[in-house]
């Protein structure tokens, strides 16, 4: 696991485990590593702080892609999710949104159909330190939870489930889909019915700001699309 994070002299980030760590700016050894100012053999100087679940994060085994800060935020801020949450996932691909929802609520239960990807993200929540109910399993085929707050669906059908998430979720709970395509969104949006209704679509999009003594402007680049994000609540 990451025990700190060093800031190197051009300010840019390395994460450190254990043993000696060899840098472009000379050996840092492992007794030195400790926060505040250390010093590489070459007398360059570094800033370590003690690693947190985001430094972690950034360090995980990529699989397919991965779900954005963004889109993640505006997730738990709409379904007010909350370490009682029961929560349904699929699929978990490389975790990091298992990693999120199961560093809130001990509750996290995420199916994953690709064995290849499973593995992934077994090993990414293990390296975070965090625990989730992993399941090899196609949830096109079905949903064995009961009583959950919420479902989140980052899959390419989310309308292939509906009828599993209509027993599966509590009155009032939450079905989420993360989809990249208004195609999708429109066939998904289609397929509702009571005791589904839809809350709303949305899209966020962030942008970066560069402050560096007089430069205070945005970024050149902004993360473009990712995907549109569709709350729907069964009643
Ligand atoms: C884009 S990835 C999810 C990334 C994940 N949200 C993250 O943040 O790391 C989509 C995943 O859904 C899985 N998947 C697709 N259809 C599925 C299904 N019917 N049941 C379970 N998993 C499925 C894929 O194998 C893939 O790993």
């Amino acid at each position: 696991m990451i025990k700190k994070v060093l800031i190197t002299p051009d300010g840019s980030k390395l994460y450190w485990s254990k043993g000696d760590l060899h840098t472009n700016y000379g050996v840092v050894k492992e007794n030195d590593i400790k926060n505040g100012l250390v010093k590489s053999h070459s007398g360059k100087e570094f800033l370590v702080y003690d690693a947190q679940f985001v430094d972690r994060l950034n360090k995980i085994k990529r699989g397919p892609a991965v779900i954005s800060n963004k889109d993640v935020g505006i997730i738990l801020t709409n379904t007010g999710i909350n370490p009682k949450s029961k929560i349904l996932e699929a699929g978990a691909g490389s975790g990091r949104l298992t990693a999120f929802l199961a560093n809130i609520s001990s509750n996290v239960t995420s199916y994953e159909r690709k064995e290849e990807f499973y593995k992934i993200a077994e090993t990414n929540l293990k390296e975070l330190g965090l625990k989730a109910k992993l399941r090899l399993k196609d949830i096109y085929e079905g949903i064995t939870e009961k009583n959950l707050d919420v479902i989140i669906l980052d899959l390419p059908e989310p309308w292939q489930v509906l009828n599993y998430a209509v027993k599966a979720l509590k009155c009032g709970g939450f079905l989420v889909a993360y989809l990249p395509h208004m195609t999708q969104v429109i066939e998904f949006t289609k397929a509702l019915s009571s005791p589904f209704v839809l809350d709303k679509v949305e899209e966020v999009l962030e942008r970066e700001w560069i402050l560096e003594d007089r430069k205070a402007r945005p970024e050149n680049q902004m993360l473009g699309h990712t995907a549109f994000l569709v709350f729907v609540r069964k009643i």
